[in-house]
């Protein structure tokens, strides 16, 4: 099987982040920060060097301030219901994905209002328009960093930079980038930073993260045991426990350690510059491909290995079909979880064909996807 799905979890996972939560499981195997018994002090070092790994991947920021969260979703929800209060107005854009906008449609109930900003008809967000749609209410622009739709990059630079003029908080949801890009929050102004485990960090599904700078504060939205200050009813105020209570998935940040330490020895230069590569041959040879529409931004060196297409007069769930079971192909056809997105670029309600690449992903694979969707055009002439 070609897996080209990467932007809904990576695949394959590296050898030793199999090892590494194989090994937790069948030698460590206890709950760590629970006890003072050498097998839990092994399960608290392990959770603590994944922590540390992450922050300095992240630019060296302070490693107490990465809260594990199971997904990039919980990530979200902590980030904006424990921040936003009743009144406070929201920026976010149309190229987001329901993990922002589910939550904010959410908290409309609470009398917090958002705006989204409309993108080109290649997903990209002007900065400009940030300025122009601004309420006297707004507190946070939330944004995803690049499009699981097209792979599209936001200026996000820029933006960090203009809400601290404007003394706006910037969420950004690196669902798509964290592992792929070099993403240091305190060099981009980006005060909170969700992430998954499971994507770019080639970690274990059911592992993801929230980044919150220092001195910023949320609300915790469950409260229970964190192995710390046990005498008090009153949730702990320090970080990360404040966040973390309940078992945390040990297992699998023993398994995001390796993953983030396999990124580290490739290099995330080196595996973003391999993803574009692989993308901008796979752009050039769809677009001269008959009765093919490539979406997204044509520079494809402004984005990241993720591109959609269709194909004229066949859905993308057909075409789906036929790679997955005449060619041995996995790509992700529909709406992405990301219907705004779709309906920016002019692919809704059908969706269209998704295809993501990851550092394991190879020119071969790539040439035998435009060899399927060739025939598949051939075909249906
Ligand atoms: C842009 C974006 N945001 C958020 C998510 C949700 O991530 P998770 O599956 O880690 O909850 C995804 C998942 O595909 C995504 O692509």
């Amino acid at each position: 099987m070609i897996y080209l799905d990467n932007a809904a979890t990576s695949f394959p996972k590296p050898e030793q982040v199999i090892t590494a939560i194989s090994r937790y499981c069948r030698e460590i195997g206890a709950n760590p920060g629970r006890a003072s018994h050498r097998l839990a002090r092994e399960a608290s070092a392990v959770v603590a060097r994944t922590r540390r790994l992450l922050a300095d991947l992240l630019g060296g920021v302070d490693p107490s301030r990465i809260i594990f969260t199971p997904s990039t979703t919980v990530a979200l929800n902590l980030a904006l219901k424990g921040l936003l209060r009743p009144g406070d107005h929201v920026l976010t854009s149309s190229m987001e994905h329901n993990s922002v906008l589910r939550p904010l449609h959410h908290l409309e109930r609470l009398g917090i209002t958002h705006t989204r900003i409309p993108c080109s008809p290649e997903g990209l967000l002007d900065p400009a328009d940030i300025r122009r749609r601004l309420h006297p209410e707004t507190r946070l622009i939330a944004l995803v960093h690049a499009s699981n739709v097209t792979g599209g990059l936001m200026p996000v630079a820029e933006i960090g930079a203009l809400a601290r003029e404007l003394g706006l908080l910037l969420l950004v949801d690196g669902a798509q980038t964290v592992g792929v890009l070099h993403l240091e929050p305190e060099r981009l102004g980006i005060d909170l930073l969700a992430g998954p485990g499971h994507k770019g960090l080639l970690g274990p599904m059911g592992t993801g993260f929230l980044y919150v700078r220092p001195g910023l504060d949320l609300d915790t939205l469950w409260e229970g045991g964190t192995g710390s200050r046990s005498e008090s009813t009153a949730q702990p105020e320090s970080w990360p426990d404040r966040f973390e209570s309940g078992t945390l998935n040990a297992p699998g940040l023993a398994g995001l350690a390796e993953g983030i330490a396999a990124v580290q020895e490739r290099g995330v230069e080196a595996i973003a510059a391999h993803e574009i590569r692989l993308m901008e041959r796979l752009s050039r040879e769809l677009r001269h491909v008959p009765k093919v529409v490539v979406y997204g931004p044509s520079r494809r060196h402004e984005c990241v290995g993720t591109l959609s297409f269709n194909i004229t007069g066949v859905t993308s769930n057909e075409v789906a079909h036929i790679l997955d079971t005449a060619h041995g192909i996995a790509v992700r056809p529909g709406l992405h979880c990301a219907p705004a997105a779709h309906q920016t670029i002019g692919s809704f309600p059908e969706g269209t064909v998704r295809v993501s690449v990851g550092p394991y992903t190879t020119e071969d694979e790539i040439q035998a996807l435009v060899r399927a969707v060739e025939q598949i055009v051939r075909f249906q002439r």
